[in-house]
């Protein structure tokens, strides 16, 4: 699959310049998710909310995807990375947000399905299994999306005792 020409990607080879990773941090912090409380919040926004911040999230080698819409705006932002557990690899996605006027609309399916062909592109050349996982508070009505797109409950995070794992087969 061709990444479609409105989104881009970019990891620790390809980083943006410093003016798109502010428009990242600027997106992430407008479309963080209503029910994660302050302390979270900030402790997020720590990880996303610089020019700085974007780019040590590249350097740690995340992968960030984002979908222009209207006049190049970003529209949708996905963030993911590989991470190796007990022999299976799963390709964890750490962030998906979609622009809070835009949504119901298909950007976040079509942001996921590239992070599908990235992630599909990992099990070239490696013998362990490979998975998607994701881990979402319990009580974000994207579980709803995510149920769509093939996600299904795994487990409780040994973590955070408000959020569960969410995993698809690759
Ligand atoms: C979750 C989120 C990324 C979904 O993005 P989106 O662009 O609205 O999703 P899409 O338009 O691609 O939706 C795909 C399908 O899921 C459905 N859907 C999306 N959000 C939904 C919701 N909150 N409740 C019920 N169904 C939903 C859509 O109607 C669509 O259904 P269809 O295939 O039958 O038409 C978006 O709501 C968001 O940014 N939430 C805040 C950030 C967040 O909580 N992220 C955590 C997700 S890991």
């Amino acid at each position: 699959m061709e990444i479609p020409p409105n989104i881009e990607s970019y990891d620790r080879d390809n980083v943006p310049d410093p003016a798109l990773a502010w428009q990242m941090a600027e997106f992430f912090a407008a479309n963080y998710p209503d029910m994660h409380d302050p302390l979270e919040r900030a402790q997020d926004l720590e990880k996303h909310g610089s020019v700085d911040a974007i780019l040590e999230r590249l350097r740690e080698e995340y992968f960030i995807l984002i979908q222009r819409g209207f006049q190049g705006r970003i529209a949708g932002l996905l963030e993911w990375k590989p991470i190796r557990v007990e022999g299976i690899i799963y390709a964890e996605l750490t962030w998906l947000m979609t622009d809070s006027a835009l949504r119901e609309q298909g950007v976040g399916r079509s942001l996921h399905d590239v992070f599908v062909e990235q992630a599909t592109q990992i099990k070239q050349g490696v013998t362990e299994p490979v998975a998607l996982r994701l881990s979402v508070h319990k009580n974000n009505t994207a579980r709803t999306f995510l149920r769509k797109i093939g996600y299904t409950q795994w487990s409780q995070s040994p973590t955070n005792r408000k959020k569960i794992f969410m995993g698809r087969e690759l």
